[in-house]
């Protein structure tokens, strides 16, 4: 069994947990890409969802597949979001943005009255910090920027090397909203809240990948099937 195939499997659980006539988030990244595809089979079938997308790919893939679509300007206040992680704790704090669209799901996942998170079982680790923390910052006075980032990190306990995301073509990444992203490879962040916070205090961070107190259920596939955990 690969790796696609347990994304497919817990993004199929997820679906059991989108009742009619819910707004719903749609998350970024290849999990909640297949969430997206199954969700419009359903949709295909006369279920009735209103969605925002987190990403122009989402959006994109939404639209191919006919699900209706809506923002959160029309409609501010969602049911349900469901989306990926890069890495997941045993009390559901997340690193998420390896695709680079942190700062949308952040949003989108806020504007929710609840956030699932679905994923293959190896995204769960015992602490978080192995996948470099994404930290969407804006381009004026990046270097600046960078050394406010590492003394912040610093102070909550998390030290790095924080390099800037490039694309494929060797130019900067840049996001959706038009912003950079460095990755802060901290390897341990024994105290996500303290560090999210201090990250969010940094003049130019826009926002970072650490989604603390958001994901209230995870579904994780694996070799021993699907399960469900649920934040206390
Ligand atoms: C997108 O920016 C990310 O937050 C994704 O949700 C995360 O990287 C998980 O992606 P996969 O489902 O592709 O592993």
């Amino acid at each position: 069994m690969n790796a696609q195939t347990y994304k497919i499997r817990a993004a199929r659980r997820a679906l059991d947990f989108v009742r009619p006539g819910m707004r719903l988030g749609l998350g970024t990244g290849s999990t909640a890409r297949s969430f997206v595809d199954l969700l419009a089979e359903r949709v295909a079938a006369g279920f009735e969802v209103l969605c925002v997308p987190t990403s122009q790919a989402t959006r994109s893939q939404a639209q191919q597949l006919h699900i209706p679509l809506t923002t959160l300007d029309e409609t501010p206040a969602l049911d349900l979001t469901i989306d990926g992680a890069d890495e997941i704790a045993p009390d559901l704090s997340l690193v998420k943005g390896g695709g680079g669209a942190l700062l949308c799901e952040k949003i989108v996942a806020a504007a929710s009255a609840r956030m699932i998170v679905i994923a293959e079982e190896s995204k769960l680790v015992a602490t978080l910090g192995r996948f470099p923390l994404p930290i969407e910052v804006v381009a004026f006075g990046l270097a600046a920027t960078r050394r406010a980032i590492e003394a912040a990190a610093l102070g909550a306990g998390c030290r790095g090397h924080v390099q800037l995301r490039q694309s494929e073509g060797g130019q900067a990444f840049v996001t959706d909203c038009g912003h950079l992203i460095l990755d802060a490879a901290f390897d341990r962040i024994e105290q996500p809240a303290v560090l999210a916070a201090a990250l969010a205090a940094v003049p130019g961070v826009v926002e970072h990948g650490l989604f603390v107190g958001l994901a209230r259920v995870a579904v994780l596939a694996g070799p021993a099937g699907v399960r469900i955990v649920e934040r206390s």
